[in-house]
């Protein structure tokens, strides 16, 4: 791509408070886009969005920059509030990278976004949403179920007592999720096979890069937020990802039919990751991560670099998305 350098680009990040929850820390993302616009000698500021809103709207109205590359993952520490600011940018007429407000919302709240592709034919895990003290029938569910924050990210709210056996489990755990996390719990039939991470790059059509695999050696066959965060914990060394994935050549195609629909279902855009396991050749999708996180060390990076495609020809990509829909932020 020629011709950047003369853009500038704003790359805005909610702030991160000292001590915060490794899940929400987004400033190794910050400083790898940082590194990757200064090698490709493309101009960028800093925008970080904090509590007082207003500032970081009023520089970005300033500045205006010709493209916003969205690293904000949340306001007031809300993840929740992810999608409210893409959607400002959308009225302030600012292209940027990542997916749109509308697919920010959607994919947070998890139930959402499987009845839109459960409904289209995409195979995710039958569920149910509970609160605490909530009468509950369990007709045409199979245990185990799994349970777990309908609206939370990274892991957030996983362990392996997320896997209940019977009711009794199931009850306590509804209400440890809905106490602890002030939301409701997401119950589901649990997948007891392969987890997959599916990277997607591009539009019309999103292009599948290299899969991942999560292979678990221990016990605990599921990504909890100590194997994903918690690097002295058990559960971290019995995790290994690899890619890309070992795969028989027609399971690999179902696998990125799936991503591909579930991407376009949920109007993705730009570069996603859909999170699938498998159970037998069904690939179900637990979720879909629009913006997902491109630290160097995630898994997205790792199926770029298996694609072949360094960060910075990413982050090259992804800006020239976002600048190609100036004139229809
Ligand atoms: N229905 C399920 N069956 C089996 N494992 C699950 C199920 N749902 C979630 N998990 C496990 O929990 C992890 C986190 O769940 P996920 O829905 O991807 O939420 P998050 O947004 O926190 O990444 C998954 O990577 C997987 O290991
Ligand atoms: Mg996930």
């Amino acid at each position: 791509m020629i011709g950047l350098s003369n853009f500038n680009i704003a790359i805005l990040h909610n702030d991160v408070p000292p001590g915060a929850d490794p899940s929400e820390d987004v400033l190794d993302q910050v400083d790898s886009v940082v590194k990757c616009l200064s090698k490709l000698n493309i101009g960028y500021t800093i925008v970080p969005v904090g509590d007082e809103i207003t500032q970081s709207i009023n520089t970005l109205v300033s500045q205006r920059p010709d493209a916003v590359f969205n690293l904000c993952e949340g306001v007031y520490g809300l993840s929740g509030l992810e999608m409210n600011m893409a959607a400002v940018l959308e009225l302030l007429r600012i292209p940027y990278t990542g997916s749109p407000s509308l697919s920010l919302g959607l994919c947070q709240q998890k139930d959402l976004a499987k009845n839109i592709l459960s409904a289209n034919g995409v195979p995710t895990p039958k569920y149910i949403v509970l609160t605490d003290n909530e009468v509950y029938s369990l007709r045409g569910f199979k245990f185990p179920l799994f349970v777990k924050p309908v609206q939370e990210d990274g892991s957030l709210g996983v362990t392996g007592e997320n896997v209940v056996w019977n009711r009794r489990q199931l009850t306590e755990r509804i209400s440890y999720v809905t106490k602890t996390y002030k939301q409701p719990a997401l119950v589901e039939e649990f997948i007891d096979g392969r987890e997959l991470n599916v990277a997607l790059l591009g539009n019309n059509p999103p292009v599948v890069l290299p899969l991942e695999e999560v292979l678990f050696v221990g016990q605990e066959k599921i990504l909890s937020y100590n194997a994903k965060w918690i690097r002295a914990s058990r559960s971290y060394e019995e995790t290994t990802p690899v890619c890309p994935a070992n795969l028989d050549a027609d399971i690999l195609k179902k696998v990125e039919e799936v991503a591909i629909l579930s991407f376009r279902l949920l109007r993705c855009r730009d570069y996603a990751r859909v999170d699938i396991r498998l159970s037998g050749n069904t690939p179900y999708v637990l979720e879909v991560n629009p913006n997902p996180d491109i630290d160097p060390n995630a898994g997205y990076a790792f199926s770029l670099q298996a694609a072949g495609l360094s960060l910075e020809e990413f982050v090259e990509r992804v800006v020239g998305y976002a600048l190609s829909r100036k004139d229809h932020p």
